[in-house]
């Protein structure tokens, strides 16, 4: 799936869905994220807090780790949704721009909604060009 629209009507309400199971006591953000395989199934995932602050998970990360352990292939998805309350399109952290570059397709597109017509999205290399590889000389 590679229009926008699609995506949104496909990934809008499980996000929405996500976000509200999130774990976020000290920020009170809601996150919740979706990622649409390329075999047609969706991973979700929320943000996950903790009293050690550094030990947080976004919800992107989270929804990309459910994928891997649904049996997915590193590339093999071209769609990841955001959803987060109180943000104006949050941009991705950059984290989960380099986890992303790793798990989605060279030319996935991510796209960060407010609500079903107000979104942001970019091709992942948009997100992170020239990402951390382990390809040496
Ligand atoms: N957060 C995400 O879930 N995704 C991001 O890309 C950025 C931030 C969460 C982490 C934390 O629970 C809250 O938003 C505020 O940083």
């Amino acid at each position: 799936m590679n229009n926008t629209k699609e995506i949104i009507a496909r990934l809008f309400a499980q996000a929405q869905s996500a976000s509200e199971q999130a774990y976020s006591p000290y920020s009170g953000a809601r996150v919740g994220a979706c990622v649409l395989d390329d075999e047609g199934n969706v991973h979700s995932g929320c943000n996950v807090e903790n009293a050690s602050y550094g030990l947080t998970q976004c919800a992107e990360r989270n929804a990309l780790a459910s994928a891997i352990n649904a049996g997915m292939k590193p590339g093999g998805a071209h769609a990841l949704l955001i959803f987060a309350t109180g943000f104006d399109a949050l941009a991705p952290c950059g984290a989960c721009r380099q986890v992303m570059s790793e798990l989605l397709a060279p030319g996935a597109l991510v796209v960060s909604c407010v609500n079903e017509t107000e979104y942001h999205s970019w091709v992942v290399s948009e997100l992170l060009p020239d990402p951390f590889t382990l390809s040496r000389q």
